[in-house]
């Protein structure tokens, strides 16, 4: 230990890049209970009841050893689900451990020598603006150039003119595009994402998070380009946030090459076996969407009837502007009766709420309260 009046700031030993980042900032995961939690895009429903059991059953002495390191029976068993080889298959710690591996794989940090557009390009990630947060901070901790291009207020999918005139990186060397789009919910046609993969000399990540509600995944576009990815996540649609897992589906060599950057132990054997019994009974997992888009059309239903303005989603989320009062008033007055939104401080943002779809009586609830909150503000 320095003596006493030699301490010296720890902060002077952190890279300066890392000092000035923001981190991300993950939604609230209250611990008490009674609350209705419709912030972070949690599936209410529990997994089916072979995914418990396949966990308690694998929870043994079997926990000290390694887990399997390259995931082999959970990629088989997705391979056979999406029609293709192990080997287009990656899992990750989570999708997001996949998108920061993307972004030390096919993207050079910025250097002070940089001259040329090419070089420029090399270094960039491209993203629309609003879509999911965590990837300027990949691309600020990667020390990656930034292309946001911010979408027009219905969150459609720009065309190839708009695209150019808002400055496009049609070079980029990493594209994410989250479809269908958080935080709005908007969805997108395969066609027309085919259009931007087709064009786009980079690789473009397509970030189908929420694609079990959607109605159509752009799976497909992996086969017909070979700079295209699959973002999937076990999180969502399959209520395993806790587990931590996600993968990618892509050309075999693009896979090879993440593989050999990524960690050898990157996902634990509870979260594989978890995975595993999932994709034993999807049935089950599809009879939980029907019941998530069905509670998703009530709830637009009786916003749009009290005069807010709601974004068709194709998510387990809808975007919502609040009439009457701001969506800041609404989420802090809904706070107080123990209900959960996200509201995002942005300037894209800031008019709107982001309200987890829950299960059908989280939802009742949800709309008694928003109602008797607009009554009450329009008597003031
Ligand atoms: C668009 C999008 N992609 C990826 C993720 C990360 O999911 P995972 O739990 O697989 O890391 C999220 C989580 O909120 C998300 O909204």
């Amino acid at each position: 230990m320095p003596t006493k009046g030699k301490l010296k700031s720890p902060e002077r030993f952190i890279r300066p890049m890392v000092r000035k980042l923001d981190g991300y900032v993950p939604g609230e995961q209250p611990q008490s209970k009674n609350i209705i939690k419709l912030n972070t895009n949690e599936n209410p429903i529990s997994p089916s009841p072979k995914v418990l059991r396949a966990i308690q059953k694998a929870a043994d002495s079997r926990l000290r050893l390694y887990p399997n390191p390259t995931a082999k029976p959970l990629r088989s068993a997705l391979a056979q689900l999406h029609c293709c080889q192990p080997e287009n298959i990656i899992i990750g710690n989570g999708s997001d451990e996949l998108l920061a591996l993307a972004t030390r794989c096919f993207v050079e940090p910025k250097s002070s020598g940089t001259k040329t557009s090419k070089e420029i390009a090399r270094q960039t990630i491209q993203y629309f603006t609003p879509s999911y947060s965590l990837y300027p901070i990949l691309a600020d901790i990667h020390g990656a150039r930034k292309n946001e291009f911010k979408l027009s207020q219905n969150y459609k999918l720009p065309n190839k003119t708009s695209l150019i005139k808002g400055k496009w990186n049609y070079q980029a060397a990493l594209t994410y595009i989250t479809t269908p789009n958080a935080p709005s919910g908007a969805g997108y046609k395969t066609k027309d994402l085919a259009k931007i993969c087709k064009d786009q000399n980079g690789i473009i990540i397509l970030d189908e998070a929420y694609i079990d509600f959607a109605e159509e995944t752009a799976l497909g576009l992996t086969k017909r380009f070979s700079n295209v990815i699959i973002s999937r996540t076990f999180s969502k649609s399959y209520s395993l946030c806790s587990q931590r897992i996600g993968y990618f589906i892509a050309h075999s060599k693009l896979i090879a090459a993440l593989d050999r950057i990524r960690d050898s132990y990157n996902t634990n054997e509870l979260g594989q076996t978890a995975a595993l019994a999932t994709l034993t009974d999807l049935k089950y997992y599809q009879r939980q969407f029907k019941r998530i888009i069905k509670a998703r059309s009530q709830t637009s239903k009786n916003l749009t009837a009290i005069g807010f303005d709601v974004i068709p989603s194709q998510t387990n989320f809808i975007f919502a502007k609040p009439k009457g009062l701001s969506a800041k008033d609404l989420f802090i007055k809904l706070r107080k009766q123990k209900i959960i939104t996200r509201w995002f401080d942005t300037k894209d943002c800031r008019d709107w709420l982001r309200i987890t779809i829950g299960t059908e009586r989280d939802m009742e609830k949800f709309i008694l309260s928003t109602k008797s909150i607009v009554k009450k503000h329009s008597q003031r």
